[in-house]
């Protein structure tokens, strides 16, 4: 296996634990995956409830990545889960990505991920970066207030080896390492045609929420950093490089 699995019934978070391992010198491709999390952490500072059924996993990844790099990795990240929810979802099921690294089946949240990394103020790069995947396979959160309505792989109508958690992981964490290699190889141009090819409202109306405003658009393209160029009505276009999208 081209990574090392470490298997736990429960934890907090397995991207605390994969820092945790990290600072002991845990090596490269480390994956932590538990079978539920307890103090599962979503984008935002949100929680990201992780009952048993679902998948929840962190990569470990300990190459001195500069820190410009982070952003186009979820988006390889991105492509990842997007590739694996079509295999392991019903012929004809509709994946789509919605920005910047949420995937989505039958326009509805199905996996999220969440990229952390330990900067190196001396050498602008990461120590070591954790990225965190949660994939509803077998149930999804309630809808909530302001937040993307979610739904699962079952939810779905997905049965048999589709709903196979550790199938997934496998194929999933394969499917990263083959995007990282891409990535390394050819850049990001490939990565981002993959995730442009797919992308929910390329081209039209969004509404994009940040901490203190809210901004409305058109998703014109995805910047060579993995940024969301928002076209505006008689001003200069704005990149945005962190928010909440929210797409008709
Ligand atoms: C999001 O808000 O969309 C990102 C959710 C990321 C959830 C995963 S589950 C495995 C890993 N461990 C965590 O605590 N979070 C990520």
């Amino acid at each position: 296996s081209p990574y090392r699995l470490v298997e736990l019934e429960s934890i907090d978070s397995t991207n605390a634990e994969a820092k945790r391992l990290a600072e002991q010198g845990a090596p490269d491709c480390t994956v932590v995956w538990a079978k539920r999390q307890t103090a599962g952490r979503g984008r935002r500072g949100r929680t990201w409830v992780s009952e048993d059924g679902n998948l929840y996993f962190s990569i470990l990844l300990r190459m001195p990545y500069p820190m410009e790099v982070m952003s186009q990795l979820s988006f390889v990240a991105a492509n990842a889960v997007a590739d694996a929810v079509q295999v392991a979802a019903t012929r004809g099921a509709f994946v789509n990505v919605k920005w910047p690294n949420d995937v989505l089946l039958e326009g509805q949240k199905v996996a999220g991920i969440l990229l952390e990394g330990e900067p190196d103020l001396k050498t602008g790069a990461f120590k070591w970066l954790v990225l965190g995947i949660g994939v509803n396979i077998a149930s999804h959160p309630a809808l909530e207030e302001g937040a993307y309505p979610p739904t699962s792989l079952a939810a779905q109508g997905v049965e048999g080896e589709g709903l196979d958690v550790t199938l997934m992981l496998d194929t999933l964490t394969k499917r990263f390492l083959a995007g990282l290699a891409t990535w390394r190889n050819l850049g990001f141009g490939p990565i981002r045609r993959h995730w442009l090819a797919r992308a929910k409202g390329l081209g039209g109306p969004v509404t994009v929420r940040l901490p203190n405003e809210q901004v409305q658009g058109v998703f014109g393209a995805l910047d060579e950093k993995g940024a969301l160029v928002l076209h505006l009505d008689g001003q200069p276009n704005r990149l945005i490089t962190a928010g909440d999208v929210f797409i008709p």
